[in-house]
């Protein structure tokens, strides 16, 4: 599902031949990975038994000043999207950063990925700055939206 999202996410963004070499099964692995080492919250939305979306969150990586919580991805695949499910993600992932203890939260995202950018605003992220990123061969640029406290996300 992850896979499957950032070709359709990233189609016109990122290289084809890049994105046609993403492995499932990689992913899949890091996943376990992640999900074994308990650091990070996960959720996932299922239809008829279907992962459908996902969200994880967890302390921020990169140590930016003034956010110590993340909200490291979230994906909902096309054919479910636009229907409250990336809300109910943002809702449990931030239920999930206050368990961690936390009560802030950033997020970073591709200044040209409109959609996610309209979404984030949607919720009352502010804009806090952009920067240079690396995926695969190509360098692009992130902006990153934070809300300073939990409480600040709007439903
Ligand atoms: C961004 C994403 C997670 C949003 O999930 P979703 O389930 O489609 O969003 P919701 O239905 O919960 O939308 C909540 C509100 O956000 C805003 N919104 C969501 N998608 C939007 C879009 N494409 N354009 C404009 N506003 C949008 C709307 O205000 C929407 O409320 P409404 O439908 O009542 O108008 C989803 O579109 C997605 O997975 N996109 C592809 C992957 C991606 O870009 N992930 C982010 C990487 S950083």
């Amino acid at each position: 599902m992850h896979v499957s999202s950032w070709r359709t996410t990233y189609s016109g963004l990122l290289p084809e031949d890049f994105l046609e070499s993403l492995s499932a099964t990689h992913y899949a692995e890091r996943w376990k990975r992640v999900i074994a080492d308990g650091s990070s919250r996960v959720y996932v939305a299922e239809n008829d038994g279907e992962i459908v979306g996902f969200a994880s969150g967890g302390r921020e990586r990169a140590g930016e000043t003034g956010y110590e919580g993340e909200l490291y991805a979230i994906y909902v695949l096309d054919s479910a999207q636009r229907r409250g499910l990336g809300r109910e993600l943002v809702r449990s992932a931030v239920a999930g950063l206050r368990e961690l203890g936390l009560d802030d939260m950033i997020i970073w995202v591709l200044r040209d990925n409109s959609h996610a950018r309209a979404f984030y605003e949607r919720l009352g992220g502010v804009y806090v700055r952009t920067q240079p990123i690396t995926i695969g061969p190509v360098t692009l640029e992130e902006v990153s939206y934070g809300w300073r406290r939990l409480d600040d996300v709007r439903y």
